[in-house]
């Protein structure tokens, strides 16, 4: 059967892409950002997974105010880069998992949660900068990526509570699918930023090291944090934090006996914060399942 073995949290912000697209990593502002994710590649070779679901957010380049899936699934094989801002990153092309992705859309939507099936969509820098983060520049990606979308750029958004509750049905969506397959579900986006307003520029450590804490050590009250308090804590754009809550939902603890605080608490193998990073603080975070 498959199992979910490791998540992965990362910000996705795109002069991250920009800097490694254009050769500046090792540029004194670059350094230390790019330093935070050397374990992580590493750990990415010695653990390599057989599929990738990503969570993420289209930035109006997939999708825009025509039409606006909460929560969609991409069920075919290919998917394109694209950008808004420095444009389509010259990065390869994504390959999905069409088989997995309609058995989760099966599992999820007989599981109450109404997911968009996507056939056709092009990926921004939500999904592609995490994934160059952990892969590096690789000639074509290591696996195929399942990438599942989240709205939280047009309001009304889902909570952190409907975020988490839906990672749990994944869950149970990937430990029913009949193959022997590793999968890791990434949880991108964040962490505190706001990019528009009298707060642009906004970043609050404490609310970021907070949230990391309870994201490893109590999922569950991380998960009832209303949707006002990453407005007025982690600034406009900080509500893309919720979509590390669908990553979390997945993992062990939170699956196990009674659902909630159930099982063993996932292996924390790595943790990394640094700010800036344009206009956002940076977080990352890599748990294990227990064996
Ligand atoms: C920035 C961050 C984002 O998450 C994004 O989607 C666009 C820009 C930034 O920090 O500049
Ligand atoms: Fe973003």
């Amino acid at each position: 059967m498959a199992k979910i073995t490791a998540c992965v949290f990362t910000s996705h912000v795109p002069a991250i892409g920009a800097a490694l697209d254009l050769g500046k990593t090792q540029e004194p502002y670059w350094q230390p950002v790019f330093k935070g994710y050397e374990y992580s590649k590493q750990w990415m070779k010695d653990n390599q997974p057989d599929v990738i679901i990503l969570v993420f957010n289209d930035h109006a380049t997939a999708f825009s105010l025509d039409m606006i899936p909460t929560f969609a699934i991409g069920t075919t094989d290919t998917y394109q880069p694209a950008d808004e801002g420095w444009g389509p990153r010259p990065v390869p092309m994504v390959h999905g998992h069409p088989e997995l992705a309609a058995h989760i859309a099966q599992s999820v939507i007989q599981q109450d949660f109404d997911l968009t099936l996507v056939n056709k969509m092009d990926v921004d820098h939500g999904l592609t900068v995490p994934l160059s983060l952990m892969f590096g520049q690789p000639q074509s990606w290591p696996c195929p990526v399942i990438p599942f979308a989240v709205n939280v750029v047009q309001y009304p958004v889902p909570s952190g509570q409907r975020c988490f509750n839906l990672g749990k049905a994944i869950r149970k969506a990937v430990d029913s699918f009949d193959q022997d397959l590793k999968v890791q579900i990434w949880g991108t986006g964040g962490m505190s930023h706001q990019l528009q307003g009298p707060r642009a520029g906004l970043i609050n450590q404490e609310f970021d090291n907070a949230f990391l804490d309870q994201l490893i050590a109590d999922p569950a009250s991380a998960a009832a944090i209303p949707h006002i308090n990453y407005v007025r804590e982690a600034g406009s754009e900080g509500i893309e934090l919720v979509m590390w809550l669908v990553a979390r939902g997945a993992m062990d603890d939170v699956n196990d006996v009674n659902d909630v605080d159930g099982g063993k608490a996932p292996i924390v193998r790595h943790r990394f914060y640094h700010v800036p990073a344009s206009n956002t603080a940076v977080g990352h975070l890599i748990l294990e399942n227990p064996q």
